[in-house]
């Protein structure tokens, strides 16, 4: 089956397609034949975070070029399409009522390129900034409506959830293996901190969440007050990473939030306070100070997640753990969960982690899920389908 995954749920614009085959598990596989990807960092970073109203106008005015250049990749953009009918237009105007630069441009398109050999299109409709999860949404309709394509509705942390599951053999082809249940879910991004637990395929119970902030917020808040540019995660990262290279003792210490409460829940924002306090009463932010800083933030925050996890996996009996968003790509939380899951008894839980390359938002988590929930005929009306900006995954 070929998919056309569409993400927009953030600051990324996102395009792809996939050829997958199997069923979830073994089976499984997948080659990408094309993957086209905008991202909007550079235009969010002078307000540190995503602007909402300027993602949604960037996913309007990219998301037409940045499907050409995946179909192009793919050898399904073909020319010669026969113009678009009072109809289609009628139809196509009506969907995209609030995206006329993208209606501007997909008329374009259409009346342009022929229908490619897709046999789904699959959308994130949530969860995520709704004004920018309603131009990829209406997108795919307009898409799914005029060329007569099946579309699939994808829950975007369950495409994170299910890409961390993929083993890439070379950059284009991906397969999955066998995983025990119970499947523990670590999920860390810029919107969410959650322990999610999966007795059976695609089904997923919130053991745990955070309270107040998402932990990669806290990492954009905290690489702010440090005068570092967004997103923080990387930068945070980067620096503490030179911090611990110098092998000195910390000069600071942050206090892990949460950490002997007796639930999996989370808490990010007095963490952001401490630092914040920490900050002001210091004379001056040094590179020496930045790094330390950076170091006992990521040292915190890795301990409580690594913590927590370790709990769930004990009182779960959970044999996979999984960790996926934004925040996965953090190769220090990756290795301290990966020590911790094999010092402490706990080898028999497997730790599946993203290929660094796809830890981030992109449009191949989208098309993998969307392909599981077409498989099992799981389709939606685009005539009725919504964005929906708190989507939940469990309950
Ligand atoms: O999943 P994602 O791309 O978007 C959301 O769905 O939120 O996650 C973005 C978040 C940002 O907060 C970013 O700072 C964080 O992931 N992030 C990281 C790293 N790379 C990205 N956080 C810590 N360490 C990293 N290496
Ligand atoms: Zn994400």
């Amino acid at each position: 089956m070929k998919l056309l995954g569409i993400e927009t749920s953030c600051d990324e614009t996102a395009v792809c397609i996939i050829e997958a085959a199997g069923s979830i598990g073994k089976t499984f596989s997948f080659s990408l034949q094309g993957n086209a990807l905008y991202s909007q960092i550079a235009i969010h970073a002078p307000y540190g975070g995503v602007f909402p109203n300027l993602a949604k106008r960037e996913h309007s005015k990219n998301l037409v070029p940045i499907m050409t250049q995946a179909l192009t990749e793919a050898s399904l953009l073909n020319q010669g399409a026969t113009p678009l009918t009072s109809e289609a237009h009628e139809i196509l105007q009506n969907i995209l009522t609030h995206e006329p630069e993208l209606f501007e441009q997909l008329k374009a398109f259409l009346a342009t390129y022929k229908r490619p050999d897709i046999d789904a299109i699959a959308v994130t409709h949530g969860p995520g900034l709704e004004p920018a999860l309603w131009v990829g949404v209406n997108f795919a309709r307009a898409l799914s409506t005029l060329w007569n394509i099946p579309l699939v509705a994808v829950n975007h942390m369950e495409g994170h959830i299910l890409l961390s599951m993929m083993h890439l053999d070379d950059t284009t082809h991906g397969h999955m293996s066998e995983s025990a249940f119970p499947i523990l879910s670590l999920l860390i991004s810029g919107g969410h901190t959650e322990l999610v637990l999966s007795e059976s395929w695609m089904q997923y119970k919130l053991i745990g969440q955070t309270r107040d902030d998402a932990v990669g917020e806290a990492f954009d808040k905290v690489a702010r007050l440090l005068g570092l540019s967004y997103p923080g995660g990387p930068e945070i990262s980067r620096l503490a990473r030179e911090a611990r290279a110098l092998n000195t003792a910390s000069a600071f210490t942050f206090t892990p939030p949460m950490l002997h409460s007796n639930d999996f829940d989370f808490s990010f924002s007095g963490i952001k306070t401490e630092v914040r306090k920490t900050i002001t009463a210091i004379p001056e932010l040094t590179d020496d100070t930045r790094r330390d800083i950076a170091r006992a933030f990521e040292d915190a925050v890795t301990q409580v997640l690594v913590r927590k996890t370790l709990k769930a996996v004990r009182e779960t009996g959970a044999q996979t753990v999984v960790v996926g968003g934004g925040v996965s790509a953090n190769t220090f939380i990756r290795e301290e969960l990966h020590k911790a899951l094999n010092e402490k008894g706990f080898a028999e839980a497997e730790l599946l982690v993203p290929v660094p390359a796809l830890a981030t938002d992109n449009a191949v988590m989208i098309a993998v899920a969307g392909y599981f929930r077409a498989v099992n005929g799981e389709y939606t009306d685009p005539a009725t389908l919504r964005a929906t900006g708190n989507l939940k995954l469990a309950l």
